[in-house]
């Protein structure tokens, strides 16, 4: 809009309400004049026009100081948001405390609100695409390879007995990744558009790192590695959510698991915490292949692996470190990871304790 334009449109405004409040003066002046001030009847249309030059002239001025400069802000606000100029909207700085006051403060908040809303919005719609590429790109390989068994089998593999029975085992694997996958995927989108909150609860740590370690013996021997659980006092309770707490810890375990040597140890430690008061610190450590520490900053983003074919091969999804981290992020507490190549890794999460008498402490 050019600057004429605008400033017509408080002109209109002013003299409109000068000719009102100046008419209606000039017309009680003129009445008055005539039926009460006998003396002053013949120049009553005298007085009546000056009273009407005069009222128009002051109610303009007025109108025009008290409007003109707030006008122009609240045209420049509503401009700037049709346009999501938001970092060009200032805060209104006036003595008034009136209703324009008012009307241009609550436009400024709203635009805030809006601004706000489209920078989440953006977020999502960013992480949205990021997530989508991401998927496909995992998706191919599992589904190119169940096509490349079935079309084998297809081709003739079918009638050698041997033959399609492994192939058929290598499909199943990879349909069984895709499950893995498709449950991993579901749990990280939610934990990554904050869907999934965490129900913090006084948990006892003793009951579910046991059930836990448990529930992962089988994979251990598998692989013959050692799984061991240091002692510690079966009163201590946290403050966590049961499940979530469950899945950090298989995703830990079965990684001290999968990265590590035949005849290897998977050791968890809970300790208190020396440096924060109030705190634990729950450490797995494994005796495997190590992280070099280049890749360290890396491990917990979605997708990443040190080595891919090793990850695949083991069933991983690239997902779990980045679950585990979201996790204990919701839950306001810290993973660190230490490492070193061909010797091991640790990676420790810190829990807050509950309050218990001294006399119980361990
Ligand atoms: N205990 C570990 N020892 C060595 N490398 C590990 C360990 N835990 C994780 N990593 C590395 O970090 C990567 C990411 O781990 P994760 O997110 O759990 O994905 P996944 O296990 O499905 O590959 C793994 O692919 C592996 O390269
Ligand atoms: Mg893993």
């Amino acid at each position: 809009m050019s600057k004429s334009r605008r400033r017509s449109r408080v002109y209109k405004l002013g003299i409109r309400l000068a000719i009102y409040t100046s008419v209606i003066s000039a017309v009680f002046s003129y009445l008055l004049t005539r039926f009460y001030f006998e003396t002053l009847v013949d120049q009553s249309v005298t007085i009546s026009i000056s009273i009407l030059i005069g009222v128009f002239l002051t109610t303009y001025l007025v109108s025009f100081a008290l409007q003109f400069r707030r006008i122009q802000v609240l045209e420049q606000v509503s401009k700037n948001i049709s346009k999501k100029r938001f970092e060009e909207i200032e805060d209104l700085r006036t003595l008034y405390d009136d209703e324009l006051d008012y009307i241009i403060k609550h436009l400024i908040k709203s635009s805030r609100t809006v601004e706000r809303e489209i920078q989440r919005l953006n977020r999502i719609e960013n992480y949205r695409k990021e997530f989508i590429g991401d998927i496909s790109h995992e998706l191919k390989t599992p589904i190119f390879a169940i096509q490349g068994f079935i079309e084998t089998l297809l081709n003739g593999a079918l009638e050698d007995e041997e033959v399609n029975r492994s192939f058929l085992q290598k499909a199943m694997r990879n349909v069984n990744r895709l499950t893995y996958l498709t449950k991993d995927l579901m749990e990280i989108s939610k934990l990554e558009t904050g869907e999934l909150k965490s129900e913090i609860e006084n948990i006892y740590l003793h009951d579910i790192v046991h059930e836990t370690a448990e529930s992962l013996n089988y994979k251990a021997e598998k692989e013959s590695i050692q799984l061991i659980i240091h002692p510690f006092d079966r009163n201590i309770q946290v403050r966590a959510d049961k499940n979530q707490l469950k899945q950090v810890l298989i995703n830990l375990i079965e990684n001290g698991i999968k990265y590590n040597v035949q005849g290897g140890k998977v050791e968890i430690l809970v300790e208190r915490s020396e440096k924060q008061q109030g705190k634990l610190n729950l450490s797995i450590s494994d005796t495997g292949m190590g992280i070099d520490e280049a890749d360290l900053p890396r491990v917990t983003e979605r997708f990443f692996r040190v080595d891919k074919s090793r990850s695949r091969e083991r069933g991983g999804t690239g997902l779990g470190l980045a679950i585990v981290k979201h996790i204990i992020e919701a839950h306001g507490e810290q993973l660190k990871i230490k490492s070193e190549p061909n010797k091991g890794s640790v990676f420790s999460i810190s829990l807050t304790r509950v309050n218990i008498p001294e006399s119980q402490e361990s």
